[in-house]
């Protein structure tokens, strides 16, 4: 297909000043869980981009918090991680000097006689390297041990100190289903005020997600034409080739339901979906966020479908089944793959169906968002191109590349040259953000550990919407816990899921678009 290249003019991006950031007031950041995967490949990369970038105050500190007794072998692993997942250098001149503000002290998490300690060793940090009250706690733990850092820290008094700012970030899951959710919530605002919650979803993180709100709300010419009269459906796909990497027991308690659709994918429906707020702040966008999810009406179970991955060949190679990973239940039936279609009962959208889909060891790494519009009223050009032309003229479709390849191409037909029969054939503008701004977005960390520090909550979780989701997505996992997939696994890994997700969207005379990947 013909692509033309959307560039941005160097001029314009001239004129954009570094620095404009706001830095945060000195603090201490608190992670418990440190010693799990996320703090090395994620955080402490992302923390480290951030001082180089000097949007990180200069008295900070890094306390990791787990069980085991590490010491000093926790920096150095730290430095390794951010070398290794950081795509940092070894001589890196800014390493050592961030390296020798990482911490580790021991603690069982449970264990309330611990965190008298705790708070000692933050309040001597503080002290030595003059930092103040401000305090971020990081709860990458087990979701189990949640709620008893929430109430330990309370007991301790570093929930609500007399000075400083101070906030809790809870990774994901929030929840299991509508129930925890709530739970989880009473719990932690029992501890600490909304206000100081940040439950992160590092979707919300990625430049490609907040571009589809400048997308929509900076431009002109794409909102009178965002709406049921012209949009015949959306898809949205979250497709990843890795299988559960070495997560076997996590994995086996969530599926793809729980750990992909209940909060990227819904997040990123929640952006195209919403109406747009007043202004950009906290408030305005997660209430319309919000507003959009409770205009979901209960999803009949026949719209959801479910896979598990049976062995394959992932690019090239061959993999084995979900059931043969590394502790997983031989017999297993968590999904590795749900496709479910809704819609949003209001007047933008009504009559307008959302395709979603997740899922893991799939064809192809991709997540994307496609819009496809209603074909012209009429059509004066041979619908089927027998000479010269590409088959049945498409409907217009904008594709926003969330990841890999980020970018948006918009499809629309061309007239083949030199044909004398007004022939049609699909070509693209495509903008592609390495191409047009020089630069790779990052993972979704840096972003969002930045708002943290500064008590920006705009692109975290609010509870309202935790439980809104789960309550959408509850009673489909409580009918697939009673009943037993029929036939699992039932798609090979490497292919596009189980064949009931194809059928899904037969059944209405539509496909799933597979040509992920840029429509180059
Ligand atoms: C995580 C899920 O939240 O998101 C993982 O737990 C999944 O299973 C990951 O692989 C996908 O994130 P990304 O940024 O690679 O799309």
């Amino acid at each position: 297909m013909a692509t033309i290249q959307m560039k941005v003019n160097p001029e314009d991006l001239s004129h954009i000043q570094s620095g404009g950031e706001r830095v945060p007031d000195p603090g201490i950041m608190v992670i418990f869980g440190a010693s799990g995967d996320l703090t090395k490949r994620k955080l402490l990369p992302a923390l480290f981009h951030l001082e180089q970038a000097n949007l990180l105050p200069k008295n900070f500190a890094i306390v990791g918090v787990a069980r085991r007794p590490l010491g000093d072998e926790f920096a150095a692993d730290m430095r390794a991680g951010i070398i290794e997942f950081g795509g940092v250098e070894e001589n890196d001149p800014g390493l050592e000097e961030f390296v020798s503000k990482i911490g580790y002290y021991a603690l069982s998490f449970n264990d309330a006689s611990h965190y008298a300690g705790l708070k000692a060793e933050l309040d001597r940090i503080s002290a030595e390297k003059n930092i103040g009250p401000d305090r971020l706690f990081y709860l990458a733990t087990a979701p189990e041990y949640f709620a008893p850092i929430i109430d330990n820290l309370g007991a301790q008094g570093m929930a609500q100190p007399e000075h400083g700012r101070v906030g809790v970030v809870i990774e994901k899951p929030f929840g299991h289903e509508l129930d925890s959710a709530k739970e989880l919530n009473r719990n932690v605002n029992s501890i600490f005020h909304e206000s100081q919650v940040f439950r992160i979803d590092h979707y919300l993180g990625k430049e490609t997600v907040q571009n589809i709100l400048v997308f929509r709300f900076a431009n002109g010419i794409f909102e009178p034409i965002w709406n049921r009269n012209y949009i015949d459906h959306v898809q949205i796909t979250a497709a990843e080739t890795l299988g559960v990497e070495g997560r076997g027991p996590f994995y086996e308690k969530a599926g793809a339901l729980r750990d992909v659709i209940q909060n990227h994918v819904m997040e990123l429906l929640s952006f195209v979906a919403m109406e747009p707020p007043s202004s950009f702040d906290a408030e305005a966008v997660r209430r319309e966020k919000v507003k959009a999810w409770r205009a979901i009406p209960q999803i009949p179970i026949t719209n959801a479908v479910r896979g598990q991955y049976g062995p394959g060949v992932v690019a090239g190679e061959k993999v084995i089944g979900y059931r043969d990973e590394e502790r997983v239940n031989p017999e297993s039936v968590t999904e590795t793959f749900a496709a479910l279609k809704l819609e949003i009962e209001n007047w933008r959208w009504a009559g307008v169906p959302f395709y979603l889909r997740a899922g893991k060891r799939l064809k192809k790494r991709a997540t994307e968002i496609s819009i496809q519009f209603k074909q012209p009223p009429l059509l004066i050009f041979n619908r089927m191109q027998s000479s010269g032309g590409c088959g049945e003229i498409q409907p217009n479709l904008l594709t926003i590349r969330i990841q890999p390849d980020e970018g948006i191409a918009l499809r629309f037909g061309a007239k083949v040259p030199n044909t004398p029969n007004m022939a049609v054939c699909p070509v693209n503008m495509d903008f592609d953000y390495a191409g047009a701004f020089g630069t790779s977005s990052s993972n979704g960390y840096e972003r969002l550990l930045l708002d943290a520090m500064l008590g920006d909550q705009t692109l975290f979780a609010h509870r309202d919407g935790v439980e809104v989701t789960w309550g959408l997505y509850t009673p489909i996992l409580q009918s697939w816990a009673n009943k037993q997939p029929e036939v699992f696994p039932n798609y090979f890994a490497g292919t596009w899921g189980p064949d009931c997700s194809d059928r899904l969207l037969e059944h209405d005379g539509r496909k799933w678009r597979n040509d992920l990947g840029g429509n180059k």
